[in-house]
């Protein structure tokens, strides 16, 4: 694959309130592909205006800054998803992560990271996109389970799955390692994206979506809900769910899984 010279500015830091809202504040002086992680985030966001709660245990919450993607911004979710599960599948391959529409990775029916794109015009008329990944690496049980749905984090599933005979520390994940290898594929599937067409990775993305025919519950944004069988995710971002009202496609919401459908 053709993969051009690039640079990619790193920058970790101690503490941050948001690692997106910074980015957004710096875009127009920041390269592109700069890649900026903190240990700690005092307000962290997650979607629809939740928060994304950020303890300094060494997770990974990280935004990466695109200043030459040519897509809408919810494509640059996929992206995110398949660098993230390219890492997984190098470094625990142990753990079944799935993706789960519209920006989630689990483990079972737990997040082990969710994603946050944005984007924003900048002076030059050029449109940016601010692509933040919170990863569970080492929270731990305790953490978790103040945190409502408790989520996992790799560290749980190593220490779960128990496949070295080590005491608890070994299951650490080194988030500096993690955090280069996720770099890279980043940059691996953004050149994918952008010499091959971004259809390359939306099938790809589609392929790992495992919500394709289980039976869901569906929360809307206005507080409704509807229950009904995946059908299929579209390239427009849509999820299609089947009912006793035929396929309807929606924009945004939160699925649940039927408990007679986990996986
Ligand atoms: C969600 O599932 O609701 C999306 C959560 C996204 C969290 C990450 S953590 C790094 C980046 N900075 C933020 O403030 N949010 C994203």
């Amino acid at each position: 694959m053709y993969t051009p010279d690039y640079k990619v500015n790193i920058i970790d830091v101690p503490e941050v309130d948001s690692t997106n809202a910074y980015i957004m504040a710096h875009a127009e002086e920041l390269p592109d592909f700069t890649f900026f992680s903190a240990q700690k985030q005092t307000a962290g966001k997650g979607r629809v205006g939740r928060c994304w709660v950020s303890p300094d245990c060494d997770n990974l919450y990280a935004t990466f800054l695109l200043k030459s993607w040519p897509f809408p911004a919810y494509q640059a979710t996929w992206l995110a998803s398949l660098a993230l599960q390219s890492v997984f599948k190098e470094m625990t391959p142990h753990v079944a992560t799935w993706i789960k529409w519209p920006n989630d990775i689990l483990v079972r029916n737990q997040k082990l990271v969710g994603i946050l794109a944005e984007s924003k015009v900048l002076k030059s008329g050029t449109s940016i996109i601010a692509l933040g990944m919170g990863v569970n690496l080492n929270l731990s049980k305790t953490e978790a389970e103040k945190i409502t749905p408790p989520p996992t984090s790799l560290r749980i599933e190593c220490e779960n799955a128990r496949i070295f005979p080590q005491n608890s520390e070994s299951y650490k994940i080194n988030r500096k390692i993690f955090a280069e290898k996720l770099v890279f594929s980043l940059m691996r599937v953004y050149f994918k994206a952008s010499s091959f067409g971004v259809d390359t990775i939306f099938q790809e993305w589609r392929h790992q979506n495992a919500l394709i025919g289980r039976t869901v519950s569906f929360a809307l944004p206005n507080g409704k809900s509807t229950k009904g069988v995946v059908r299929d995710v579209t390239f427009e971002g849509d999820i299609l769910i089947e009912n006793g009202d035929g396929v309807q496609a929606y924009q945004c919401g939160d699925i649940h899984l039927d408990k007679s459908s986990l996986i």
